[in-house]
């Protein structure tokens, strides 16, 4: 299959599928332990059917809005995912590239392989930069200091890794970052020799957040997991996030939160906004969907703060459902990192217009030509008991 026939994320998976050797495609799929969590993500959707009004007039669609003070033409953002290189040999710049063209936020992951400042600099479309409390926390506020530097509009605190996931398929595959070329993983290389060229001789696996600092955490040969959890501090509270938020001082989201208590401490240290995420079902398997949690979510905090959804989001239909249950905007990670694996920034491109145009016949279909016209009404049950 090739990028052009592929008129649907799912179709961008199964060419993503073809062109990555499999320990790198599970580290991009898989989820936790049983992957209930991952699989609940997309299935729930399925539990909030779309009531259209009609003889609506839909001459012009507006999906246009204000996020986190800026202006963006559709509210979907692409999610922090890490070391993109894996996937692509072009990594973050090709994501950046795609969805400032597509006129939305990237938000960068702290663990990207290219530095935040080379990002930042690229265009002028608006960015989130996704930091991490480490244990050091030195780190954390040098990260900060670069982001304001490099002018990142908003930072984005991640709360739901204290300690990583247990993702069953990399431990299984033996993945390490960068990837080793082991007896055992030679004929995945060999059967996908595009990937595995790019890979040795024009990707680079830094962190490059770390390299050049002081504080450099990666030793050799830890493997991804180990790594991880050397950084991961488990002591973190809300008092580090009341700090990061003092500190920042601009638009501010937690990113990680899936209950009513924590979106209401998250609005009390002073979020901007509250993303309700499970990291894509690759953290804690066994929680809730995300999108089961959103409207409670969204009744107990004041309507300023924005809400962001991600978590499953494959269609225009999700995001409508995600917008008539309270959210301001969806996140999607797996969809554009499908397009990146499948054709570099053509790809992403490709994944986000994929998405966009679903979400404007959507919007058409649904008789609600402007985000504001979306609500309950938009849902054929009420989700409020
Ligand atoms: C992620 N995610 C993530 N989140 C984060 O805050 N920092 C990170 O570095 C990463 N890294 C990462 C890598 C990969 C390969 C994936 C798939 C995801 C989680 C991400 O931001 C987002 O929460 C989920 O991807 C959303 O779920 P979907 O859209 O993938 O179903």
């Amino acid at each position: 299959m090739q990028l052009n026939k592929c008129v649907s994320i799912d179709d961008l998976r199964r060419l993503a599928h073809r062109r990555l050797p499999k320990p790198i495609f599970d580290f991009l799929e898989g989820g936790a332990d049983d992957e209930w969590t991952m699989r609940q993500n997309i299935d729930r959707f399925d539990a909030y059917p779309l009531m259209p009004g009609t003889l609506v007039d839909i001459g012009e669609i507006d999906m246009s809005s204000n996020l986190l003070g800026c202006d963006i033409d559709w509210p979907v953002i692409a999610a922090p995912t890490g070391a993109s290189a894996l996937f692509h040999h072009t990594g973050e710049a090709a994501v950046a590239e795609a969805v400032a063209n597509s006129n939305t936020f990237y938000a960068m992951s702290t663990m990207s392989t290219q530095s935040l400042e080379h990002i930042g600099g690229l265009n002028n479309a608006p960015k989130i930069f996704q930091v991490y409390v480490f244990r050091d926390r030195g780190l954390t506020e040098a990260l900060v200091e670069r982001c304001q530097a490099a002018k990142y509009d908003a930072l984005c605190l991640t709360v739901d890794t204290p300690l990583s996931g247990n993702r069953e398929r990399d431990r299984r595959n033996g993945l390490s970052i960068p990837p080793k070329w082991t007896l055992k993983s030679l004929s995945e290389f060999a059967i996908h020799p595009s990937w595995s060229f790019n890979a040795k001789f024009r990707s680079s696996f830094d962190l490059a957040n770390f390299t050049g600092t002081q504080h450099v955490p990666v030793k050799p040969g830890q493997s991804a997991p180990e790594y991880v959890n050397s950084q991961f501090d488990r002591t973190l509270t809300w008092d580090d996030a009341a700090w990061l938020a003092k500190r920042w001082q601009g638009p501010f989201a937690i990113k990680g939160i899936m209950s009513v208590d924590d979106a209401r401490r998250a609005v009390d240290i002073g979020a901007t906004a509250v993303w309700l995420s499970n990291h894509g079902g690759r953290q804690f398997d066994g929680i809730p969907a995300t999108i089961d949690c959103l409207a409670d979510i969204r009744n107990a905090v004041p309507d300023h703060i924005e809400l962001i959804l991600d978590g499953g989001v494959r269609r225009g239909t999700h995001i409508l459902k995600a917008l008539a249950l309270g959210a301001n905007a969806c996140a999607v990670g797996r969809p554009y990192l499908y397009g990146l694996a499948a054709a570099g920034s053509p790809g992403v491109a490709h994944a986000l217009e994929i998405l966009r145009s679903e979400l404007e016949r959507g919007m058409a279909l649904l008789g609600t030509p402007t985000l504001a016209d979306i609500g309950h009404h938009s849902l054929a049950r009420n989700p409020i008991i």
